[in-house]
């Protein structure tokens, strides 16, 4: 394992996966873990990330000199390159000479071990405002800018190597090139972590962790949920069950997914529960967003509790484990924890025995949403799974403005599949982050079809482009395109006869309409 400290700045998981896309295992630690609990992870090399701080403010956070002593090969970039300047003797100072964005880069020794290879000048990503001015005693410089003297540095004898940039971000052109050197040259790592590796290693991990005891997943239909399960089913096969509670708020087609396409990649046993009744009953009458989510994400616990209560009373109380498609950046986030974490089933609800607790497997609790994608294709699940767009949890039911009916999710179904399948056959779900299909259902217009006056309701496009769903633009579709998804879905579904879209970012408006 190669350990990322994470100095507090947000480029330690985009380092953690850039040392991943050089085929090598990473991990992020905080840095405020002792020197001694990182080396008892055995790491084959240590990577000190960027931070906010100056290594002179008052309480900016620190490494002990150790580290650099145990042997294990180092490279400092940014705050980790002046932390590394300033324990071992160098000299970081205030001198005024900040750099912030695209600057260039003097090579200044040629056949470094970080640079070998490189152009002389390159283009890197600076975000600093201390300076080195002198490196540590048996360091050479390496490289220089305008107004930096030391913006790298090596002792290869020690292994330890550092660069005042950032070479992580894109902006860095031969960033990449520069991590790699590190690793392979420096560090002397071989290139061998696949998502074939990470296939195996988790199926044996799972088959200790599980043992003849039974497990229960939970398939939402989207991808984290779906990989997680098929790695488990991998693992222990007819000791998992999947539970899939069908809300009836499912877009055209998406129960079949589950129920035909993950089957038979799988060959996992599959509970459908339909739930259709349930929810549209609870849902009568209502129309407020706030609410409908409510009513929503209570039934569904209620009905996979249910769910489960039964596959205990079938199988037996051995079923012991609960698969989550829980992803690492969701770990990190919540403060990297490690070890197993038990969760004891409501006992308020379903009516579950108080004394039986699910043991978590979270298969994916290593892997970025990338190579999620990359494993759930090793295991030959389609790519209509493993490509999947994000889909909210509550469907459907906060894509109709209005109360929601049968009636009304029926045809926004229709709607939504004639968009998705032109989007499709124009070649553009790559490009957009995922295009809600919205019913006005409280909405109605006039209009002309055929001879006849029509009065229907308007649906809604709202393509949008984002990273992350935090902030979203509008997506410029390309005009035939949506021409072609407006006349098909007014020719085709009865009673819509306007289509329109949203050119609103994120913000203001959200990306879902409820
Ligand atoms: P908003 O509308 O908040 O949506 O801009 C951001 C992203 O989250 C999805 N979304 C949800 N996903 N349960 C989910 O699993 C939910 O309740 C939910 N609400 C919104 C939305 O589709 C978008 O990708």
């Amino acid at each position: 394992v190669v350990l990322v400290v994470d100095f507090g700045a947000q480029y330690a998981q985009l380092i953690a996966r850039r040392v991943r896309e050089a085929r090598v295992y990473s991990e992020i630690v905080p840095s405020t873990m002792p020197v001694a609990e990182m080396l008892a992870k055995n790491p084959r090399a240590i990577i000190l990330s960027g931070g906010p701080s100056s290594v002179y403010a008052e309480g900016a956070p620190s490494l002990d000199r150790s580290l650099f002593e145990a042997g294990v090969p180092v490279f400092g970039m940014c705050y980790g390159f002046q932390l590394m300047a300033t324990t071992l003797g160098g000299t970081v100072d205030d001198n005024g000479a900040r750099e912030y964005g695209r600057t260039p880069l003097h090579v200044t020794k040629a056949g470094s071990t970080l640079f070998e290879g490189t152009p002389v000048e390159q283009p890197v990503w600076m975000s600093h405002g201390d300076a080195c001015s002198a490196a540590p005693e048996g360091f050479t410089v390496t490289a220089s800018t305008d107004v930096v003297p030391v913006a790298a540095f090596e002792n290869d004898e020690k292994k330890l190597y550092g660069v005042q940039y950032h070479p992580e971000v894109l902006h860095s052109t031969h960033g990449q090139q520069v991590l790699e050197h590190f690793l392979y040259r420096g560090a002397g790592i071989e290139p061998n972590w696949t998502t074939t590796n990470v296939v195996e290693e988790q199926v044996a991990l799972i088959r200790e962790q599980v043992g003849d005891k039974r497990a229960i997943c939970g398939l939402s239909g989207g991808v984290d949920s779906a990989v997680a399960a098929a790695l488990v089913q991998k693992a222990i096969g007819s000791q998992l069950t999947c539970v899939y509670v069908d809300h009836g708020l499912m877009r055209k087609g998406e129960t079949e997914q589950v129920e035909k396409d993950f089957v038979a990649a799988t060959g996992a046993k599959l509970k459908v529960v339909d739930a259709e009744k349930r929810f549209l009953d609870a849902l009568a009458g209502v129309s407020d967003p706030e609410q409908k989510r409510k009513i929503i994400g209570r039934e569904f616990i209620r009905v996979f509790e249910q769910a489960q209560l039964e596959i205990l009373q079938e199988e037996g109380p051995e079923v012991a484990f609960l698969v989550q498609g829980t992803l690492y950046p969701d770990v990190v986030e919540s403060g990297g924890g490690t070890g197993t974490a038990n969760i004891k089933s409501h006992h308020n609800v379903g009516g579950l025995p108080d004394d039986i607790e699910f043991q978590l497997v979270e298969p994916l609790r290593q892997l970025f949403k990338d190579e999620v994608r990359m494993v759930g294709q090793e295991l030959g699940l389609p790519e209509e799974i493993v490509q999947r767009q994000p889909f909210p949890g509550p469907g459907l039911g906060i894509r109709i403005v209005g109360e929601v009916t049968k009636d009304r999710l029926d045809l926004l179904r229709e709607a939504d599949a004639i968009a998705r399948e032109e989007l499709t056959a124009a070649g553009l779900d790559r490009e957009i982050w995922q295009c809600p299909v919205v019913l006005l259902a409280d909405v109605r217009s006039v209009g002309v079809q055929g001879d006849g006056r029509t009065y229907g309701h308007p649906v809604v496009l709202r393509p949008v482009s984002s990273e992350d769903a935090m902030t979203a633009d509008w997506s410029r579709l390309p005009y035939e395109t949506l021409a072609k998804i407006s006349t098909r879905i007014t020719n085709e579904v009865a009673d819509v006869n306007r289509v329109v879209l949203d050119v609103t970012s994120k913000p203001p408006g959200t990306i879902e309409w409820e």
